[in-house]
């Protein structure tokens, strides 16, 4: 009866090892589809950086020009904050992506042109880069154009194209591309006054086409009037 009453209280007294608690394994659910996601990203924009900087190398930069009384010419580096200001104003507050910033800064005195005022506030601007297809052939798009909405319609967009025109053929390329969404008649207005036409039309999901548009550059731009 000791014995067995001792056994018992042995037995009590040895603590039976915890059962190991289960890790939360990651699954691979949205956190890493988010950073995969972010490498492709920046791996896209890596590539699209060097291949610009790579096309841009020889571009010379934009000659001044004037447009009743506004200053038109390339971008100075130091002035780039205040295009981002007004590229988020002009586009619902996207910001200027990582890598065209750094195409801007080491590349925008041939890329990007901008309107100031007489107090040299910037006002508008319109911005290049090479895509892939475009890189190798000369053919340069343009990615956005903008002006203030108190410096509409006295034709300042209209001014930067073909200031534009005149740049990008005096550099010897061949021409300039723009997409231009089939409900924005002043944007195609501006354009088709530069001579840009209609290359394409591209179906949107929501029932509005995207155009591409072309214009396609000789040495007789950077010489005509008026171009
Ligand atoms: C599109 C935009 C750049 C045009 O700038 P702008 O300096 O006003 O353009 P311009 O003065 O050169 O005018 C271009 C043509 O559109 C016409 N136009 C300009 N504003 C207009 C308006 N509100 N209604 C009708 N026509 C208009 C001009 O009369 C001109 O036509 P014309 O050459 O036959 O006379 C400007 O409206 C803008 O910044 N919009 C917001 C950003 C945007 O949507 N960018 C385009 C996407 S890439």
């Amino acid at each position: 009866m000791t014995l067995w009453w001792a056994m018992r209280k042995v037995r009590h007294q040895i603590a039976l090892p915890e059962a190991p608690a289960l890790r939360p394994t990651a699954p691979p659910g949205p956190s890493w589809r988010r950073l995969t996601g972010r490498i492709a990203c920046h791996s896209r924009w890596a590539i699209s950086l060097a291949r610009n900087l790579l096309a841009s190398r020889r571009l010379p930069v934009i000659q001044p020009a004037t447009f009743r009384e506004y200053r038109i010419g390339g971008l100075d580096p130091d002035d780039l904050p205040g295009i981002r200001v007004l590229h988020r104003n002009l586009r619902g507050r996207a910001d200027m992506t990582l890598w065209r910033r750094w195409l801007y800064r080491l590349r925008g005195p041939s890329l990007l042109i901008v309107v100031k005022n007489r107090s040299g506030e910037a006002v508008g601007f319109e911005m290049f880069y090479f895509e892939t297809s475009g890189a190798r052939g000369g053919v340069i798009h343009a990615a956005f154009i903008g002006v203030a909405p108190q410096y509409r319609n006295v034709g300042i967009a209209t001014a930067m194209h073909r200031l534009s025109i005149r740049h990008f053929s005096a550099a010897g390329l061949s021409a300039i591309t723009a997409r231009v969404r089939e409900d924005h008649p002043v944007s195609l207005r501006s354009a088709k006054a530069c001579s840009f036409r209609i290359a394409k039309t591209i179906p949107g999901r929501d029932g509005i086409a995207t155009l591409e548009l072309i214009r396609q550059l000789d040495s007789s731009c950077d010489r005509t009037p008026g171009q």
